[in-house]
């Protein structure tokens, strides 16, 4: 069994697949703190984890434009400055479940809000790394940075992803080669040794365990580059599906999730508090938070709790708290809601249906939750 070594875990995680693991964080924690306990962290695995010995480990860098290099862990450690990125991460299928909310179910993990949560990172930066092997800012030859994990499958295969050049160089981009989650060494299931960290752009692309970077003209031919975790009209369905014709999803959309109160609590008092998680990718920090218990015809603002970030990277998530006064004499099912708006403005649409993808990725309609009024 492939899977016969696998790291230890919190039984407060919910698992959405055993093998490979796949976890989400519990509503009511991930609202606890804005920096998740690592040991809380969402874990999201397509193999077995690799065990990989931190005194052998090698990086390797190759590919066009570059020297050929190798690098130990402590090579890594000592020879570039050390850089500490607040950044959340979120799977591309987070919320994928408000999707089959609308009678048409997509294909994936049964995602409810939990696959999202951030972290204090601590490495080098992807930059300095690729400026050290030669790589030149503008070089016509590179488009794209390549990743390969050593976690493999039956055949070999390893895990892969790739995001454009001009992340991977950009000074204010934050990308990281990560060795560190709040001062400790990665756990197994996040990427230990190392493992990047693409601050405000889809979790699939920050290659955990991470073997081998390669520079390139072409995006990593991994399935999960060319084969998945891209969003398509809702007219196209499993049967017209032309992989091509869409690109590879890196800055994610704005979202939010309410965390409190879940699903059908009983609320005996005229007006309730919610409490959830907004984040938007591209590292557009959120501004605003809105509230409705009528379904959208009036709103509350919430309180923001966040890390200062920098106008454009904002790769944090925001915690938010709102307390909203009940419609007057409602009894029974009421309806929560919640939106958020990006620091560009973007805000959430208001209907799963209109963004339904065959995949469930991007869900980021108007977060409903129903609670039952005494
Ligand atoms: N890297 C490797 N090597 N193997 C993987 O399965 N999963 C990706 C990404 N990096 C993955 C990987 C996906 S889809 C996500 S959402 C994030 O890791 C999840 O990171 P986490 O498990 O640390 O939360």
């Amino acid at each position: 069994d492939p899977y016969a070594n696998e790291p230890a875990r919190l039984p407060a995680l919910i698992v959405r697949s055993q093998k490979p693991m796949n976890s989400e964080t519990p509503k009511e924690l991930l609202v606890g703190s804005l920096i998740t306990p690592n040991e809380l962290f969402y874990v999201r695995n397509h193999l077995p984890v690799p065990h990989v010995d931190a005194a052998t480990y090698r990086l390797r860098v190759e590919g066009e434009g570059v020297r050929t290099m190798e690098l130990s862990l402590e090579e890594l450690q000592t020879r570039f400055r050390r850089h500490s990125v607040t950044a959340t991460l979120q799977c591309t299928g987070n919320r994928r479940n408000d999707f089959n909310l609308t009678q048409r179910p997509v294909k994936g993990l049964e995602w409810d809000g939990g696959s999202i949560s951030t972290a204090v990172w601590s490495g080098v930066r992807l930059r300095d790394v690729l400026l050290a092997a030669g790589l030149e800012d503008d070089n016509p030859d590179v488009a794209h940075i390549q990743f390969e994990g050593l976690d493999t499958d039956m055949a070999s295969q390893c895990y892969g992803a790739s995001v454009e050049v001009d992340k991977a160089m950009d000074p204010q981009g934050d990308v990281l080669l990560a060795f560190e989650m709040k001062g400790a060494p990665l756990p197994a299931d996040h990427g230990y040794p190392v493992r990047v960290v693409v601050p405000g752009v889809a979790g699939c692309r920050s290659v955990k365990w991470l073997g081998k970077i390669v520079a390139s003209d072409q995006e990593s031919a991994s399935f999960w580059q060319r084969k998945d975790y891209k969003a398509f009209s809702p007219s196209v369905d499993w049967h017209n599906v032309d992989w091509e014709s869409a690109p590879a999803i890196q800055n994610m959309p704005v979202t939010s999730h309410i965390c409190e109160p879940l699903s059908g609590a009983a609320i005996d008092d005229d007006e309730v508090t919610v409490k959830g998680y907004a984040w938007s990718g591209g590292g557009q920090g959120i501004i605003r938070v809105d509230v409705s218990a009528d379904g959208g015809a009036t709103w509350h603002t919430a309180e923001l709790n966040k890390v200062p970030q920098k106008r454009g990277r904002g790769w944090a998530w925001a915690l938010w708290e709102a307390t909203v006064p009940l419609p007057k004499g409602a009894k029974g099912a009421v309806q929560l809601v919640a939106k958020a708006t990006d620091e560009s403005y973007n805000t959430q649409p208001e209907q799963a249906a209109p963004i339904w993808n065959l995949r469930g990725v991007n869900c980021n309609s108007w977060h409903r939750v129903s609670v039952n009024v005494q």
